[in-house]
């Protein structure tokens, strides 16, 4: 899927659907860490006010998200509680920093991290929906609409750090060289994720 190196092993959704209420909760928290990274990033792109507020817009839909998972969540008489740790966004920021890029700076490199864990949230949303769409639960369908949301925000953080990165037409077939330059890191970070996500347990957790 999208720049995606590996697939999620075929038991990883079988798992999630079982454990739907646990991951249901940490999904809520993805969608405030994911809001609370694009609130972050946005202010250090004053440079690019169109990156800025594009990056104020997605975290306006993660907290939206936020706010429907855990509506679910109520439903269901679930607590959010604490955070946990997400261990796959942990390792992919680390390993990412620890392999620098050459030509893409470290704010240009985080946009591309975050397209690279949307992409990975879409995939994994994608499997869970078709799981639950077969046990006939109705959570399905809240599934099936945030995975297009997901695909929307991969689209969009991998233009965004074209344009930061000095490619005004990113939807334009140009090969510049700055072009060039953000899809060969946005390569070469999709093998550091492959690589995590082939260490992780697999276990019940959006991305575990
Ligand atoms: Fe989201
Ligand atoms: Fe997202």
């Amino acid at each position: 899927l999208f720049c995606l190196q590996r697939d999620t092993e075929p038991g990883w959704a079988v798992r999630a659907a079982d454990q739907l209420d646990r991951v249901l909760i940490d999904h809520a928290h993805c969608e405030m860490k994911a809001a609370a990274t694009a609130v972050s990033l946005a202010p250090r792109f004053y440079r690019r006010p169109a990156v800025a507020t594009a990056l104020s817009a997605l975290a306006r839909e993660e907290l939206s998200h936020f706010e429907e998972v855990v509506a679910e969540l109520d439903r269901r008489g679930l607590q959010l509680g604490a955070p946990p740790v997400d261990n796959y966004v942990k390792q992919l920021r680390a390993r990412a920093a620890a392999c620098k890029p050459h030509r893409v700076d470290a704010l240009t490199d985080r946009l591309l991290v975050g397209a690279l864990i949307e992409a990975r949230s879409c995939e994994r949303f994608k499997l869970l929906a078709a799981e639950l769409e077969r046990r006939g639960d109705p959570v399905a369908a809240t599934y099936q609409r945030l995975m297009a949301s997901e695909a929307g925000h991969y689209t969009l953080l991998r233009q965004l750090a074209l344009a930061a990165h000095g490619d005004d037409d990113p939807g334009g077939s140009d090969d510049s060289p700055q072009r060039q330059e953000v899809l060969d890191r946005l390569h070469q970070l999709a093998a550091i994720e492959a690589e995590v996500v082939a260490s992780l347990a697999g276990e019940a957790s959006i991305h575990g």
